[in-house]
């Protein structure tokens, strides 16, 4: 399904709390954060000039996260950062005075950072990213999962010496206990999605997110044309479209948020004009995409800055990571994880259907950008899907923590 952008609001102006909390000023403390981490390198960005010979477009740009700070998603750009954010903020509170990134490590913050929990609900990569985040400055971390987390996902988050907590029922049902339980002990939440009331921390979440635009446009040889990013709760896509829309303004590129069509809570937002909960239905093979409601700060952007909506199928996903592992001529292999790979899907979809690419100008001309947003975090259903295992995939490069 697919759907151009009719909201009244479309092409106006963010919102100025977003446009702060994405913009350039806040984009560079981002990627400072990355620096103090020591671990500022920018993932690949990776060309696909076969596939996008095959699509009749002009180039097919792939930014691959699957090796971002050893946690295999894009994750760890933003809940380690909020993290640190929130550290920053309690300590100069605590101090009285405005503490730096660079006293992250001295004994006063680290023993302030030492009282503080931090907790989530997660699918897999955001509790990661929150959870190393907290283990960097020496705060405590929980983070929630339900019954459908895979044991793989459990473990790579424990790893950082997170308490780990399993919640019978959904992903929304683990978001109610993270909420009920952090209340009641006085942890904070360091959530990737938003609601009334709560838009903070999330908008430093998204905050972190930015660091992939400002690499890839240094990567880029031009800036693209059109850019499909895939939505769970519509955090990423919001960041991308939100910061682009803000740098590159009137010259900015077509924007597509690609939904999965079992959990397609943007695209029903988009078709009602207001937020919308979308019904539980079948499980969806993109994971970490599985969201039924938006969160709010990502609709309030999106629905300013988004061209189009559109929703792939489960067998769209596959195909996508299957193409990405098989690529075509000398196109790099890429392994990229069940959510990974759905920008990506859209585009395949898009572009072969003579409608879609009359909607959105999609040419020979055009410089197509994606993001993979994930490495085969669960390298078993990766090998399930793919018949390969990620480390045979040529060229994944740096699959550290995958
Ligand atoms: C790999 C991957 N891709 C995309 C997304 C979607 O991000 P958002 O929920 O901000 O839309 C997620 C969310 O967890 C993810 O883990």
């Amino acid at each position: 399904m697919f759907q151009l952008n009719r909201h009244s609001d479309y092409r106006k102006n963010l919102d100025p709390v977003d446009a702060t909390s994405l913009g350039m000023a806040a984009a560079e403390d981002a990627e400072a954060y990355l620096a103090w981490r020591g671990n500022a390198a920018p993932t690949p960005l990776r060309s696909l000039p076969a596939l996008a010979t095959e699509l009749d477009l002009g180039a097919i740009h792939v930014k691959d996260e699957g090796s971002r700070l050893g946690l295999g998603s894009f994750k760890a750009l933003g809940g380690s950062y909020a993290v640190v954010r929130l550290v920053l903020e309690e300590a100069s509170r605590q101090l009285g005075r405005n503490v730096a990134m660079n006293e992250l490590h001295s004994p006063e913050v680290r023993a302030i950072a030492g009282e503080m929990t931090v907790a989530c609900a997660t699918d897999g990569n955001h509790g990661r990213s929150v959870a190393q985040g907290a283990q960097l400055v020496g705060a405590k971390s929980a983070i929630f999962v339900h019954a459908g987390v895979s044991e793989e996902r459990v473990g790579a988050i424990a790893r950082f010496g997170a308490l780990m907590v399993r919640v019978k029922g959904t992903y929304d049902d683990s978001v109610a206990e993270a909420a009920r339980v952090a209340s009641e002990k006085g942890w904070t939440v360091v959530s990737d999605t938003s609601w009334p009331g709560y838009e903070r921390v999330p908008a430093l979440v998204m905050r972190g997110y930015t660091v992939m635009v400002r690499e890839a446009l240094r990567q880029l040889p031009a800036p693209p044309t059109h850019v499909f990013v895939q939505a769970g709760v519509g955090g990423v896509a919001a960041a991308v479209g939100g910061h682009l829309s803000l740098v590159l303004g009137a010259a900015r590129p077509t924007f597509v948020v690609v939904d999965p069509a079992r959990a397609a809570c943007l695209f029903e937002s988009a078709r009602a004009g207001r937020v919308v909960k979308v019904e539980h239905g079948k499980p969806t093979v993109m994971a970490m995409l599985e969201c039924y409601e938006p969160s709010l700060i990502a609709w309030r952007v999106l629905y300013r800055v988004a061209d189009a909506f559109m929703t792939v199928e489960e067998e769209d996903a596959i195909d996508a990571m299957n193409r990405l592992a098989r690529p075509q001529g000398k196109d790099p292999a890429i392994a990229a994880g069940e959510s990974g790979g759905a920008g990506l899907a859209g585009v395949l979809r898009a572009a072969a259907d003579p409608e879609i690419r009359e909607a959105l100008d999609l040419s020979e001309l055009s410089r197509v950008f994606v993001i993979n947003t994930e490495g085969p975090t669960d390298a078993a259903r990766y090998h399930q899907l793919v018949g390969m295992r990620p480390e045979g995939v040529i060229g994944a490069g740096d699959l550290a923590g995958a």
